[in-house]
């Protein structure tokens, strides 16, 4: 590892990724669930993401904001290249990657008067001194009611986890290969201890979920993936409190979570732990006592420089003005949810209407307020309760001003080059803007060969054909539910199966968040 790094994994980039809590709906929204201001009145704002690795959610962010500037800052020039050749093919006009490290920062005068700040695997990934800069740069970069965004592995949630990344890291140091070899040769030697019986590194099931990849990435992509997570020299779990101290000396206080169910304390907690809780002091050590209950791996803060708690009138008033896409069909709604605190259950009186009005058309939560209200519903769940459910369950997309019909040039274009390399097979990672949401999706393989047919606006029965040409030309064995397919046969009935169902799922969607026409 070389000096500029400092102990960072710098020999083999990053994978690119999109991560939605990152984008200004989900930021605004919040902010008002939790009852502050939130930093933006219009799409037109000023965004800097820092250690954007490939640059994929600042892309996504400037593509889908067109009235935005987007500011994206890494330090490793194989990102920063790569990421700007994109923006340049893609024509992408408001976003500026700057290849810089976060000590580098302070001396830049223009980089100043940010809206929102965010940074997404980073903080807990870096040495104190590079936090240290960081905070400092914070202090002068973000305007006054401006958002910072930061996501970090917490503490207590890491302590079983943390003598095995330990050994990993200590065994991979014996080695100069390439990282993403030496994780892989560390978790074999790990493998070893653990048959041995040294359960310090945890049992073989915990142990099974390292080694093993999601199954949405390649044994490669999962290597990267793993080597960026564990073998930085300076990766350390943070505490919530400890983070909060840091921010305060760069006038940042702690509003909310950009995990949105997150802020649902009862969705978190028992009644007896929020009773607990409730007794404390409010500030960091409530929401410390909640990781320690919830045993919070991850943790996803916001904070504004100069926080303003606003009147329940204001809130919605402001709420009011917030759309939401629907992402799933009435009949496939969920109503019952998962939450640390055991499963909740939507009331299926208060939230079928919701899901109805939703599937005909994308609404701000006044208009579904008002139809409601019109169709004398007895209870109406509060609109903040609304918008973090179904967008916390990701039931469907915020849509921060409100609805709109500005498609755009660039988005398409984007959205185009976008797909390419999942259509030349060198990446099965594809990540779309939307300029109705400001933001983007995900969209698995077969999704983006659909989408690439329905954007050269061919019939759907074209669309099936061609897309089943594609996908099954040269197939290799794939990966359905969880499991394997070989067979050729049952390949290609579940290709076709996935086709047909964004034939008639997702090209609606698609269109009705304007990437497409
Ligand atoms: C885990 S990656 C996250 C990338 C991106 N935010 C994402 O979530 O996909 C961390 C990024 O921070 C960058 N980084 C680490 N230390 C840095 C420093 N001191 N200055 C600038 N960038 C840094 C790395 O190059 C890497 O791209």
């Amino acid at each position: 590892m070389t000096s500029w790094s400092h102990g960072y994994v710098n020999d083999i980039e990053y994978l690119p990724g999109f991560y939605v809590d990152q984008t200004p709906g989900h930021l605004q929204l919040s902010c008002l669930i939790k009852g502050y201001e939130p930093p933006l009145t219009n799409d037109v704002f000023t965004y800097c993401e820092l250690g954007c690795g490939q640059g994929t959610t600042a892309s996504i962010i400037a593509a889908a904001n067109p009235q935005a500037h987007v500011t994206a800052i890494d330090f490793n020039p194989s990102h920063i290249a790569r990421a700007k050749r994109i923006a340049d093919q893609s024509g992408l006009n408001n976003i500026e990657f700057l290849e810089l490290s976060f000590d580098e920062l302070i001396d830049k005068q223009s980089l100043r008067d940010f809206d929102i700040v965010s940074l997404h695997g980073v903080w807990s990934w870096i040495s104190q001194n590079d936090r240290d800069a960081i905070v400092t740069f914070l202090d002068k970069g973000v305007k006054a009611g401006g958002l910072v965004s930061i996501s970090y592995n917490a503490m207590p949630g890491w302590t079983s986890i943390l003598p095995f990344q330990r050994m990993l890291l200590e065994y991979s140091r014996l080695s100069i290969d390439r990282s993403d070899k030496r994780v892989i040769g560390g978790l074999d030697f790990i493998d070893k201890l653990q048959k041995l019986g040294c359960l310090t590194v945890g049992d073989e099931k915990f142990f099974g979920r390292f080694r093993s990849n999601n199954k949405t990435r390649s044994e490669q992509d999962h290597a990267v993936y793993l080597a960026h997570e564990y073998l930085n020299e300076n990766w350390q779990p943070l505490y919530h409190a400890d983070t909060v101290k840091m921010l305060a000396v760069a006038k940042l206080n702690f509003v909310a979570s950009a995990t949105i169910l997150d802020n649902f304390s009862d969705l978190q907690l028992t009644p007896e732990q929020m009773a607990v809780t409730n007794s404390l002091p409010q500030g960091a050590m409530r929401e410390t006592i909640k990781d320690y209950f919830v045993n919070r791996p991850f943790r996803r803060d916001i904070f504004i420089r100069g926080a303003q708690v606003i009147s329940d009138a204001r809130r919605d008033e402001l709420l009011g003005k917030i759309g939401l896409a629907s992402l799933v069909e009435p009949s496939e709604a969920k109503y019952i949810i998962s939450t640390p605190a055991g499963e909740a259950t939507l009331p299926q009186s208060q939230y079928e209407p919701i899901f109805n009005l939703l599937a005909q058309k994308p609404r701000t939560l006044l208009e579904i307020y008002d139809n409601l209200t019109s169709a004398r519903q007895e209870k109406i769940p509060a609109l903040a309760e609304i918008a973090g459910i179904l967008v916390g369950t990701s039931q469907a997309l915020p849509l921060p001003w409100g609805i709109h019909e500005n498609k755009n040039y660039t988005t398409k274009l984007f959205n185009e080059n976008a797909i390419k390399p999942a259509l030349n097979r060198e990446s099965s990672f594809v990540a779309l803007a939307s300029p109705l949401a400001s933001s983007g999706l995900n969209l698995n393989a077969i999704e983006s060969v659909v989408y690439h047919f329905a954007a050269k606006n061919y019939a759907n029965s074209e669309i099936l054909t061609e897309s089943l040409n594609f996908l099954t030309q040269g197939s290799n064995p794939i990966m359905i539910d969880g499991k394997l397919v070989n067979e050729p046969d049952e390949i290609t009935a579940s290709l076709k199966e996935g086709v047909l169902w964004a034939i008639e799922n997702r090209i609606p969607l698609w269109k009705t968040l304007l990437m497409l026409d």
